[in-house]
């Protein structure tokens, strides 16, 4: 260790923040709206307790490995441990067959990294501090699993912490705080300086944030996005969708299952691709998804070839023309052609699509009141307990930096679960949903009415 290099770090907690690093209780979670600095503050906790003491074992952990990676982990890198990581105290380790991946303290302790999908490495330790990021997306299984785990006994306390942006008031983590069992501090954005000033008025950063964004949200995503309250969606069309029940964990699709995909175009709404599997029992598995504004159709057509094709060893497409390749036999699929590309109706955009994909396409059957009925139906867990629709974690491409700059639904299931009736003007709830951030929700209808609602299409290819 670089004894001699002193490191000067800023980080002014105020309120709830302030709380945080002070409390000593078994678990503690910090809720609230989006952007009051609650990660940051979880964040500093961990690295102050590292630095403090030798020889520490901490966890961050969330739901899946790859949302940790890409919005975790950047606080905590550019913020947070921004200067130590700059004097060499504290180095990246990326992990191999046997140990998780981490960032390792001169001082010996360690801050492991992980993801509640792929537990094998970090469960089967031992740790001080565990830091739980946006803790709804933990089952109450994962939760209890993580208590366990906490007995590394190089401090004076052991403790959970976590963040949340809040959900549905009936979620087990909302029951285990008000039972007591978890401590809960409410943030508010007054807590975090960036966004309001000592004096306690609104900075220009908190203007654009607070009134340009959260104030411009509407429904449920308001609720808890602006005001950060545990609320179910008033008037929610899925009323049976449950991420413990309809969010499944990524696994590799068996080859003998059927493929569609679906497509509602879009360019300054986002432009929604989705890939299906059906299995052998008819149940439907998203297993990739594009949501995606301001990009042009016959790129995402090449977006779609791409992940679902490769180009043989010592190959070049020539050009952009992904299809010529397919053609010809320098690119080949790596998983089955779907046998049908369900499509949103705009001729133009259709044609286009078509091109670029090198397959024909079908009309989606657009009726929303037996759609939304047929997606519901297949929600309901059969008589086997499971559900017939399923979407698998974490399955973008890619996450649109501007839909979740504007705190928008990034893919299908943030969608779903803020999919509303429209009640306005004396409207009745279940004549018609809110136009609002439905394309991802539209293009999974399209998928069902496809399927329980008509005969099955089969797809054509042109020219191959
Ligand atoms: N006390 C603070 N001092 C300086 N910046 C802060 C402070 N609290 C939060 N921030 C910054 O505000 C932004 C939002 O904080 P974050 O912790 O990501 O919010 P949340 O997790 O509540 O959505 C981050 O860039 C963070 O570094
Ligand atoms: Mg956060």
């Amino acid at each position: 260790m670089t004894a001699s290099t002193v490191v000067e770090h800023v980080y002014s907690p105020r309120g709830t923040a302030t709380q945080l690093l002070e409390c000593r209780d078994p678990e503690v979670l910090i809720s609230g709206p989006a952007g009051t600095g609650k990660s940051r503050a979880c964040l500093e906790k961990v690295h102050m307790v590292c630095m403090l003491t030798p020889g520490v074992r901490a966890l961050m952990v969330r739901k899946t490995l790859v949302s940790m990676s890409s919005t975790g982990l950047v606080t905590y890198r550019e913020h947070v441990a921004k200067e130590s990581i700059t004097a060499g105290h504290v180095k990246w380790f990326g992990g191999n067959r046997e140990e998780p991946a981490a960032y390792r303290y001169a001082n010996g302790s360690t801050l492991v990294v992980g993801g509640m999908d792929k537990p094998a490495k970090h469960m089967s330790s031992e740790y001080d501090l565990i830091y739980v990021q946006e803790a709804i997306e933990l089952t109450k299984n994962d939760w209890e699993a993580l208590t366990t785990r906490l007995r590394n006994g190089k401090i004076s306390f052991q403790q959970l912490i976590a963040d949340t942006n809040p959900d549905r008031a009936e979620h087990w983590l909302n029951k285990r705080c008000q039972s007591g069992q978890t401590t809960v501090l409410e943030s508010r954005h007054e807590d975090n300086p960036v966004y309001f000033a000592d004096d306690g008025t609104m900075t220009a950063r908190g203007r654009a944030y607070i009134e340009g964004i959260l104030d411009k949200l509407t429904g449920v995503r308001k609720l808890r996005l602006r005001h950060g309250k545990w609320v179910s969606a008033e008037g929610v069309i899925y009323e049976g969708f449950d991420r413990a029940i309809h969010v499944v964990d990524k696994f590799e699709v068996p080859e003998s299952w059927t493929r569609y995909w679906v497509v509602d175009f879009g360019f300054v709404h986002p432009f929604a691709a989705q890939w299906w599997a059906e299995d052998p029992d008819g149940r439907l598995i998203l297993y990739r998804e594009i949501l995606k504004t301001k990009r042009l159709v016959e790129d995402h057509a090449r977006t779609m070839l791409r992940a679902s094709t490769k180009l043989l060893p010592k190959q070049r497409d020539t050009g952009d023309d992904l299809v010529a390749s397919l053609r010809d036999g320098r690119r080949v699929w790596t998983e089955p052609k779907p046998r049908s590309v369900i499509c949103d109706h705009d001729a133009e955009d259709r044609a286009t699509l078509e091109k670029h994909l090198g397959m024909s396409t079908v009309g989606a059957r657009k009726t929303v009141s037996d759609g939304i009925q047929a997606v519901a139906a297949r929600l309901k867990p059969a008589g086997d307990g499971k559900p017939r629709l399923v979407l698998m974690r974490d399955v973008l491409l890619e996450r649109d930096q501007a839909l979740a700059d504007a705190e928008q639904p990034t893919c299908l299931e943030e969608e779903i679960t803020g999919y509303v009736w429209d009640t306005a003007d004396g409207r009745k709830a279940k004549d018609q949903p809110l136009k609002e951030r439905d394309d991802a929700d539209d293009a999974m209808r399209y998928m069902v009415a496809q399927l329980d609602l008509g005969g099955r299409p089969r797809l054509r290819f042109l020219g191959g």
